[in-house]
C-alpha cells in the first residue's frame, strides 16, 4: 500500500471511528458534487477533474464527481457551511478557510515554517500534519482527507518596495483569514481581505496597493501586469485539504469510504508534486517581466515573525510539533 493510500485509510478510519459510524452495506452509487474557488486551469482544479475521471473508472461508472470551480457553489466559507449541512459532498479548500473554524490549523501559518517548496511538501505530508486532520469530523463535521500544496506566498506592490517600511499604511490584499492578517498587521500594513476572484480588479484600479499571492497566480491570472514590484519572499505555506461532508460520509459503506478516500487523497497530495516541479518555472518567468523583482528573506519581516509566534503559539496548540517536525524535516 502506498503512502497515500496507508494515510487516506488511517484518516478515514479514524474519521469513522470518531463519529462511530461505519456501515456494513453498500451504498450503491451516488453523484457527487465537488466544489472548489480555483478558475478551472488551477492546479487544484485540474486534481479535482484527475479525482473524478478515476473514481468514475474505479467504481465501474457506479461513482460521478461533477466539479464546480471558480465559485459556481459559492464562496469557502460558504462551501463548507454546505458540506457541514450534507448540501455539498466534497470540496478542495485552502486550509486557511478551515482555519477560521478549528484555529489549530493556523500552525501551517507559521512565517517561514518552511524553507522552501521541497520543504513545505514534507511538512504537508508528516504524520504530525496528517494527524491534525484526526479533528475535524468532531470540530468542524467534515472529513479532511489529505492535504495538498499551493505555492509559498509573495507579495505584489503597485509601488517600489526596498524595505518592509515601504508595506507600512498600505491596503494590502489577503486572503480572509486571520493568520495572515495578524502577519500584517505586525507588520504595519493595512491588511483587505478579499476572495480569490474579486483580486484582479481590485488591484488594477487601485483598490489595493499591494497583495499577497503565489507565484503560479501572480504568473497565471497576470496580476504582475497591475504592480511595479514583486518582493519574493516565500513568507508562508499555503496548503489546500481535501474535505468529505460528514453526513455524506456516514451515508457511505465503508468500501465507498476507503475507494473514495484513496483516490482523493491520491490527487491532493498530487499537487505538492506538481508545484514543487513547476513554481520555479513562474518564478523565472516573473523575473523575466519588466518589473522589480526583489529577493528577500525573514529578516526583511524583522520583529513581525516573533509577534505571530507570540500571538498564535497560545491559539494553534499544534504549532510547536509542527516547527519540531518542520525542523526536523530540513
Ligand atoms: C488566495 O486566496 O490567494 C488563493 C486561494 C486559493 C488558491 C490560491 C490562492
Amino acid at each position: 500500500m502506498s503512502i497515500v493510500s496507508r494515510f487516506a485509510r488511517a484518516g478515514a478510519l479514524c474519521a469513522a471511528g470518531l463519529m462511530g459510524l461505519v456501515s456494513a452495506s453498500d451504498a450503491g452509487a451516488a453523484e457527487f458534487r465537488l466544489g472548489l474557488i480555483t478558475p478551472p486551469n488551477h492546479v487544484w482544479t485540474k486534481a479535482a477533474q484527475s479525482f473524478a475521471d478515476d473514481l468514475s473508472t474505479a467504481s465501474d461508472g457506479a461513482h460521478s464527481v461533477t466539479v464546480f470551480p471558480a465559485r459556481q457553489l459559492g464562496n469557502e466559507a460558504q462551501m463548507l457551511q454546505q458540506l457541514q449541512s450534507g448540501a455539498l459532498d466534497m470540496a478542495f479548500l485552502t486550509v486557511a478557510e478551515v482555519s477560521n473554524r478549528a484555529p489549530d490549523f493556523a500552525a501551517f501559518y507559521a512565517p517561514y515554517l518552511a524553507e522552501d517548496i521541497a520543504h513545505a511538501g514534507r511538512i504537508l505530508r508528516s504524520d504530525t500534519a496528517r494527524g491534525m486532520l484526526a479533528q475535524l469530523p468532531e470540530t468542524v463535521g467534515v472529513v479532511g482527507v489529505a492535504f495538498g500544496g499551493a505555492g509559498l506566498r509573495q507579495i505584489v506592490s503597485r509601488g517600489s518596495v526596498e524595505s518592509a517600511s515601504d508595506l507600512a499604511g498600505l491596503k494590502l490584499r489577503i486572503t480572509p483569514f486571520d493568520p495572515i492578517l495578524d502577519f500584517y498587521k505586525a507588520l504595519g500594513a493595512a491588511p483587505t481581505p478579499m476572495p480569490l476572484p474579486s483580486v484582479y480588479d481590485a488591484l488594477a484600479n487601485g483598490q489595493v496597493d499591494a497583495i499577497d499571492m503565489d507565484a503560479e497566480l501572480i504568473w497565471a491570472l497576470k496580476y504582475y501586469e497591475h504592480a511595479d514590484t514583486i518582493v519574493l519572499s516565500n513568507h508562508m505555506m499555503f496548503p489546500m485539504v481535501g474535505l468529505v461532508s460528514g453526513r455524506v460520509w456516514r451515508g457511505l459503506s465503508e468500501a465507498d469510504r476507503t475507494m473514495i478516500s484513496e483516490l482523493m487523497a491520491k490527487h491532493v497530495d498530487s499537487t505538492i508534486d506538481t508545484y514543487g516541479s513547476l513554481e520555479g518555472g513562474w518564478i523565472e518567468k516573473l523575473r523575466g517581466t519588466d518589473k522589480t523583482v526583489i529577493d528577500v528573506g525573514p529578516e526583511f519581516f524583522g520583529e513581525t515573525i516573533a509577534q505571530w509566534d507570540a500571538t498564535w503559539s497560545e491559539k494553534a496548540p499544534s504549532l510547536s510539533a509542527i516547527r519540531a517536525e518542520a525542523d526536523a524535516l530540513k
